[in-house]
């Protein structure tokens, strides 16, 4: 549970962009556990911990821009939902309570940004005109 709301309504640094490869990474934002991992055209943040036994899916694996889990194999889209249950039986309907929890994220001047609080609104990112600074090293 994050503990300082205030905070989790801003913007915060979770990882150098170059630092998140194509393996899951986590990181602790608040005192939680978050894993960041690469879809084909985003970055996306959820809660480290998978809805079903409570595994990390930091552990996992990413497969079609999917997060896959690595104790039981399901598998979560890039909204969080969870579209593959493989010991379920064919034509069976996936519970809507298979969720991982998304957080907002964003990437900008090299670095991951991570919002914990979503219904914070439109929160904007600190600025870091330094980073055009071509001097200016971080
Ligand atoms: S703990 Fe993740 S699929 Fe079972």
């Amino acid at each position: 549970m994050i503990k300082d709301l205030v905070l989790a309504k801003e913007w915060l640094p979770a990882a150098y962009s170059h630092d998140l490869t194509d393996q899951p990474l986590q990181v602790t934002i608040l005192e939680e556990r978050v894993v960041l991992f690469r879809t084909s055209n985003a970055i996306k943040a959820f809660k480290d911990l998978c809805i079903h036994r409570g595994a990390a899916l930091s552990l996992g694996k990413v497969v079609d821009d999917c997060i896959v889990c690595p104790y039981h194999g399901w598998k979560y889209d890039d909204a969080g939902a969870c579209v593959k249950i493989p010991q379920q039986p064919p034509g069976r309907a996936i519970p809507s309570k298979a969720k991982a929890q998304v957080y907002d994220c964003v990437e900008k001047y090299g670095i991951i940004w991570v919002k914990m609080n979503s219904e914070a609104g439109d929160t904007p990112l600190p600025l870091y005109d330094e980073h055009l600074n071509s001097g200016f090293k971080t």
